[in-house]
């Protein structure tokens, strides 16, 4: 009698173990993820970074997510445009766009002599196909290489953080003409992050990595739930 209780409990709390290792497992699988365009290639056309291939890097074994970021390290010259729009994909080019499906997050300044660096990055907030390209020079580098188109899955949906866009997110550029010629001073928009930043230099590192630690996280995932089903059948 005693002994079967003994037995009981254990067995109990042995399930219990076994539910929260796999909670535990699936967690860390579905964290967010921040992925950097291009890796330490960045985001420029092919005049500049012959090798680009945005659609290869973007197809190659990546899962976007609601909630993951995209990181673009690029310059004052490389615009950064997000769009749901098929059309204004596909004709490269944002000017008549509607702020509805389309989001300028860096303006480039065809006027200025002198180029510096500028890191943007977009949250992934809608499910289904995004379409990001660079509007400048009437298309011309979007034609050029730059510009591919990801679809994003639901994952663990949207965190706090993001929830509220208009309060939350950092604020993008409409997608208005004029701003393509406006002053220099109001091209730096507040969503401008210092490319030095701590922060980004550790981004940078991490996503080179991404497709690995989801690897390894996929047989760590798969040796365990081996693992906890054997001990859970004896
Ligand atoms: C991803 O990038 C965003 C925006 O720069 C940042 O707030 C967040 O901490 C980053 N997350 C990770 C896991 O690096
Ligand atoms: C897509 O954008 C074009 C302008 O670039 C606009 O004419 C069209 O109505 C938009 N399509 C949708 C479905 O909103
Ligand atoms: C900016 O980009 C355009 C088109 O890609 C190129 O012709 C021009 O030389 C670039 N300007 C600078 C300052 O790099
Ligand atoms: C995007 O992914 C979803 C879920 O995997 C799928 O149902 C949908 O058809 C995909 N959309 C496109 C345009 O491929």
């Amino acid at each position: 009698m005693e002994e079967r209780r003994c037995c009981g409990l254990s067995l109990l709390s042995l399930g219990f173990s076994c539910i929260l290792l796999l909670i535990s497992f699936t967690g860390s699988v579905q964290a967010y993820k921040n992925y950097t365009v291009g890796d330490s290639l960045g985001w420029y056309d092919n005049s500049q970074k012959p090798k680009l291939n945005y659609q290869k890097w973007a197809d190659d074994d990546k899962i976007f997510s609601l909630g993951d970021f995209l990181i673009f390290n690029t310059d004052n010259n490389h615009s950064v445009v997000q769009t749901y729009n098929f059309t204004t994909y596909k004709l490269c080019d944002d000017d008549d766009a509607l702020s509805t499906d389309t989001t300028e997050w860096s303006v480039a300044d065809p006027s200025a002599t002198a180029t510096y660096p500028v890191t943007v990055a977009v949250p992934l907030v809608k499910e289904g196909m995004s379409y990001f390209f660079s509007g400048d020079y009437d298309g011309d580098q979007c034609k050029d290489g730059q510009h591919f188109k990801i679809n994003v899955t639901h994952g663990q949906g949207l965190p706090e953080s993001l929830k509220s866009p208009s309060e939350q997110a950092p604020a993008p550029n409409s997608p208005d003409v004029d701003n393509a010629d406006s002053a220099p001073d109001t091209v730096v928009n507040s969503d401008f992050n210092h490319p030095h930043d701590e922060d980004e230099d550790h981004v940078k590192k991490d996503s080179g990595s991404i497709s690995l630690y989801v690897n390894l996280l996929g047989m760590k995932l798969l040796v365990s739930v081996i693992l906890v089903a054997m001990i859970c059948i004896f």
